[in-house]
């Protein structure tokens, strides 16, 4: 199968970015043709100082290789270096009826933040999600429950981009996890796990063991004593129990099991263990990397020039259906 799958570069990676998606990119690049990118086109849809946003985006790279994408494996390169990206995305905002834009969750949310300087992009967000999608011709798309409603208009894009000017383009399938989907913050587990929220809320792939220690000890768990699984009624504790599994790679069942009549604080106290013993080789590798500049480069461009030629492919395929002349 093909894959495509992006993640902005503004904020620190959170354990919920690596449960509800790049542990599954680092599983997929071993079957299949995949095609992972760092979305600096979409990350400017909100105000970012530059030489912060190139950084972020280099930074971001580095942690992706550290945390197992191969180059010899998938495809890793920035957004903004494949041209016909916005290009597409320009095409499929003429075929996109507006009140679809104005039905998407995520734009509402930015929007009310944003009040009176929520700019265009915002709103055409999801028209660039589906060119960075379709235009490498994608079977699947590894994304967390967050993204689904983008993956839908992607669907529904490509079926109507192909009732208008003819079969171009497959209908990709969203992939999302059974379990960590949808990762909650530590502070309010109501709501996910965001890297805009306060570093409070989240366990970054990057903090320091102390930080991890201290976040989890105080991430907010529920009435009672007993560490059991019930999202609804017991969503602090639930969520930490999947962080639990997902990491340990044992079920949640066997985790109740294990935490059996021990408590809140002996399961929060092996949690915090578990997470500074599995993100410890991450750390490390990531340290390593950040000082070899030149070979992160290279793999930048090697990934821009694949991406290209995937891309370039299918915009001359789709120039010619619009309408465009040739010459
Ligand atoms: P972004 O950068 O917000 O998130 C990257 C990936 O992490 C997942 N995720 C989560 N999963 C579980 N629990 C959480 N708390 C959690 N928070 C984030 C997201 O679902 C996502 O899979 N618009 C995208 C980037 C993008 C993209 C694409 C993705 C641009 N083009 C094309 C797929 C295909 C975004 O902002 O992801």
């Amino acid at each position: 199968m093909r894959i495509v799958s992006g993640i902005q570069p503004t904020g620190k990676y959170h354990i919920g970015n690596y449960l509800g998606a790049i542990r599954h990119w680092i599983k997929l690049q071993e079957e299949h043709e995949c095609f992972f990118f760092v979305a600096d086109l979409h990350a400017i849809t909100l105000p970012q100082d530059p030489e912060e946003l190139k950084k972020a985006t280099l930074q971001k790279i580095i942690e992706l290789v550290a945390l197992g994408l191969s180059t010899e494996r998938c495809c890793l390169f920035v957004q903004s270096h494949i041209q016909e990206a916005p290009e597409l995305a320009w095409i499929f905002s003429t075929i996109t009826p507006i009140g679809e834009l104005e039905r998407m969750t995520q734009y509402k949310d930015k929007k009310n933040k944003t009040k009176d300087s929520a700019n265009a992009g915002l709103f055409l967000y999801p028209t660039l999600m589906a060119a960075d999608i379709l235009l490498y011709k994608a079977e699947g798309v590894p994304v967390g429950q967050d993204q689904l409603q983008h993956l839908e208009l992607t669907r529904e894009t490509a079926r109507r981009f192909n009732k208008r000017f003819g079969e171009t383009f497959l209908i990709p399938k969203a992939m999302v996890p059974e379990l960590g989907a949808k990762i909650l913050s530590l502070t309010d587990p109501k709501r996910k796990m965001s890297k805009s929220d306060p570093l409070d809320s989240q366990i970054l792939l990057l903090d320091e063991p102390d930080a991890i220690r201290k976040k989890i000890f105080r991430a907010v768990t529920d009435r009672g004593t007993v560490v059991s699984y019930d999202p609804a009624k017991k969503p602090g504790i639930s969520n930490l129990l999947t962080v639990y599994s997902l990491f340990a790679e044992i079920s949640v069942k066997e985790v109740e099991r294990k935490f059996a009549k021990k408590g809140y604080a002996v399961f929060k106290k092996a949690l915090a263990d578990l997470l500074v013993r599995k993100l410890e080789p991450f750390r490390r590798k990531y340290a390593e990397l950040a000082s070899r500049d030149v070979y992160v480069q290279e793999i930048i461009k090697q990934g821009a020039k694949r991406a290209s030629s995937v891309a370039q492919d299918t915009m001359e395929e789709v120039r010619g259906k619009v309408g465009f002349l040739q010459v």
